[in-house]
């Protein structure tokens, strides 16, 4: 059997892509391997969303050639490929393939023919294709990446993804909740739904409200989660559906990206300020429990010190429980570069702004974790600690990182604990020893 081996980078959605594509060659004869050494096909899911990003991917298909022979077939996939297309070839001359996020479908006949000495690009959208009759080839032990919608109708300003992803369009309702179920049959719990704004997704008669209730319906499914929504599609009736399905976590990452309407006006993120705040009354309203996390963009052309500290005192308000900080990325072609040079931000004003940023983040987030101390939470211990072998990585519903002791203790085991310390960002937690019964296997697998 040919081996391919094949390395992620970007998104959660990249991520799902990734096992789509595993699963897609697996049905085609291909054995996965984590090597690159001796693999007969060498891909790499690439994301566009910052400069940094791609940097990371160019000096790993150099690095890549250490492990290859003259017969490798080298294959660049996800974000990139659709950005760059044939230029990766012209670039790149051991690069053979460029295939971007709506061609997965044909993949090993490009692999077939990149074999026989071929180089090609397949890059063209296809607004039918969510792969449904693709069989995933999961990594995750606990959780499965479910998408539900494709590309993205939103243009913020400073983003590639609506020009990588291609216009938005949803799955259907029965093939998410079949799909569902199967990932339960498996074994698993847990399910993650995946789009850019994944709560705009409709199917023409529902909406994301309907999708969390019948995923939420699902026998054996114990959490739902969602990732990324967008502030302005979180419309009451989604909200009511989060509150009052059981399996839906009280945890919602809300990219907020900026706290001045100025700024989010610039960005075209078409809410303001005092939207984006009443959007996380509403939410905190309906689910008392919620932890919120959020993005947030640094240096957008035009920052103004008043602009920024609109973004401080925002994430002091809400007080997020964590928050990804990105410092801005001009992304070729998108209308952020077709701005006036003059608003630039220099690059020692936006350094000195994100580190602030980080600082006033972390100080929240460890604020608000010390008071959690003591509380009790159910957690999914998801995998190996990455140092301690006595120890392994459990989430809780809001999303808080716990570590627990390995003993006694499987993967994929539910566990109340109380949380006994933290770090700041993640907790250690103690098991309650009258949970026992919590820790049977509670799957109802249909
Ligand atoms: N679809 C999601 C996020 C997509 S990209 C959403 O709408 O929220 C993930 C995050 O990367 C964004 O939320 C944003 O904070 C950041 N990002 C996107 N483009 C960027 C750029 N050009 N420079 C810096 N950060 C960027
Ligand atoms: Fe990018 Fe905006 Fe679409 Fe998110 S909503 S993917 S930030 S264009
Ligand atoms: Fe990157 Fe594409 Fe995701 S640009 S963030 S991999 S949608």
């Amino acid at each position: 059997m040919p081996r391919v081996y094949l390395e992620t980078y970007g998104c959660q959605m990249n991520v799902a892509d990734s096992e789509l594509m595993l699963g897609k060659l697996a049905a085609a004869g291909y054995e996965h391997t984590e090597n690159p050494d001796g693999a007969d096909v060498i891909l790499v899911n690439t994301c566009a969303v910052r400069e940094n990003a791609e940097q990371r991917v160019i000096g790993r298909l150099t690095d890549l050639r250490r492990h290859m022979t003259r017969d490798t077939v080298l294959g660049v996939t996800g974000c990139m490929a659709q950005r760059l297309g044939a230029r990766l070839l012209d670039a790149d001359s051991r690069v053979s393939l460029v295939v971007g996020p709506d061609a997965y479908r044909a993949l090993p006949d490009l692999i077939e023919s990149a074999r026989k000495g071929e180089r090609a690009t397949a890059t063209d959208f296809d607004l039918e294709e969510h792969y449904d009759d693709f069989q995933a080839r999961r990594f995750e032990g606990v959780k499965a990446w479910i998408p539900v919608q494709r590309g993205c109708d939103y243009r913020c300003t400073y983003c590639i993804v609506p020009y990588t992803r291609g216009p938005e369009r949803s799955r259907a309702l029965a093939d998410v909740v079949r799909e569902t179920r199967e990932v339960v049959a498996a074994g698993l719990s847990e399910v993650v739904l995946l789009g850019q704004t994944v709560n705009s997704w409709t199917d023409g008669t529902g909406d994301f409200g309907d999708l969390l209730r019948a995923v939420g319906a699902v026998d054996g499914i114990r959490r739902v989660r969602f990732t990324s929504p967008h502030p302005n599609d979180f419309s009451d009736r989604v909200i009511a559906a989060m509150a009052e399905t059981p399996a839906v976590c009280e945890h919602v990452h809300l990219p907020m990206q900026s706290g001045s309407t100025s700024m989010l006006k610039r960005m075209i993120r078409r809410y303001t300020r005092e939207g984006y705040l009443a959007c996380v009354e509403r939410m905190r309203a309906a689910i008392p429990a919620l932890s919120i996390t959020t993005d947030i963009i640094v240096g957008f052309p035009g920052e103004t010190g008043a602009e920024f500290d609109d973004t401080l005192s925002a994430v002091r308000e809400i007080g997020f429980d964590d928050a990804f900080t990105f410092k801005f990325s001009a992304r070729e072609g998108t209308p952020a570069t077709r701005m006036p040079a003059e608003l630039t931000v220099p690059d020692d004003v936006v350094d000195t702004r994100y580190e602030e940023l980080v600082r006033v983040v972390r100080g929240i987030s460890r604020e608000r974790n010390m008071r959690r101390l003591g509380e009790r939470r159910e957690v999914l211990v998801e995998k190996a600690a990455r140092k301690g072998g006595d120890l392994l990585q459990a989430r809780s519903r809001d999303f808080r990182t716990v570590m627990v002791p390995a003993e006694g203790t499987a993967i994929g085991e539910y566990l109340e604990v109380e949380l006994t310390g933290t770090t700041g960002s993640t907790f250690t937690g103690t098991p309650v020893p009258t949970s026992r019964a919590v820790r049977l296997p509670t799957l109802a697998v249909n």
